[in-house]
């Protein structure tokens, strides 16, 4: 009976978010972003959907403000984040952490997450089959969050995300249309900022948009 209560809520809640978005303003609608990643983070559980389970220390859900109006998605965890369960604290993500402090935030006033919960062995790139089993927990996390802008970082998070095979070089530089509440703006990846630090100006391009974007 609570579970029938519970499918009740949702599609309560569904068809109020969709009444939400035909007219904006027609409903104060109350979200709890904060609960909603909780559920989310408890139907992972001790995921074994696919095969990294078998090779993965921690999952990384994702981490920051439940109701970040910016939210940074990366690949995969490295092995930093799956010794400790954090998205982006390894080099790349020392980085993306000076990244973010440019743009006048810190870590706790944005959402980090990954295409990937858990890491590929080797940091190999993710496979069809592990980006399908995975990516819907990404897609209800965004669902939840709202965010008004989604930065794809480096290559796979962007074409992953705008399902498309363009090059990350011709995606950055603008915004594109993600879904009804969220533009996706593609940025260089902090790995390959480390690799090939004259791309930062390019970067900073890009977080100004973001900057701008934010102010709207
Ligand atoms: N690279 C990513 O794409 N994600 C992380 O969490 C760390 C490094
Ligand atoms: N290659 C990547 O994987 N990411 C970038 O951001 C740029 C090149």
């Amino acid at each position: 009976m609570p579970e029938i209560n519970h499918d009740l809520e949702q599609l309560k809640a569904h068809l109020e978010r969709q009444r939400e978005l035909k007219n904006p303003g027609v409903l104060k609608i109350k979200r709890y972003p904060a609960k909603a990643l909780a559920e989310i983070r408890q139907d992972l559980g001790d995921c074994q959907r696919c095969p990294l389970h078998t090779t993965r220390n921690k999952l990384v859900f994702g981490a920051g403000d439940p109701d970040a109006d910016l939210m940074f998605v990366g690949e995969a965890p490295g092995g930093d984040e799956d010794l400790q369960g954090i998205p982006f604290v390894g080099r790349a993500g020392q980085l993306l952490t000076k990244i973010i402090a440019a743009i006048g935030k810190t870590r706790d006033q944005v959402y980090i997450a990954n295409i990937l919960k858990c890491r590929p062995p080797g940091n190999r790139n993710p496979e069809s089959g592990e980006i399908a089993v995975c990516s819907p927990f990404l897609d209800r996390q965004i669902e939840a969050i709202q965010p008004k802008v989604i930065c794809a970082l480096g290559t796979f998070a962007a074409q992953t995300m705008l399902k498309t095979k363009t090059p990350i070089g011709k995606l950055r530089g603008r915004a594109h249309p993600y879904n009804d509440f969220s533009v996706l703006v593609p940025t260089f990846h902090p790995a390959y900022l480390l690799r090939s630090p004259g791309k930062k100006r390019e970067t900073w391009e890009d977080m100004q948009m973001i900057m701008k974007l934010l102010e709207q």
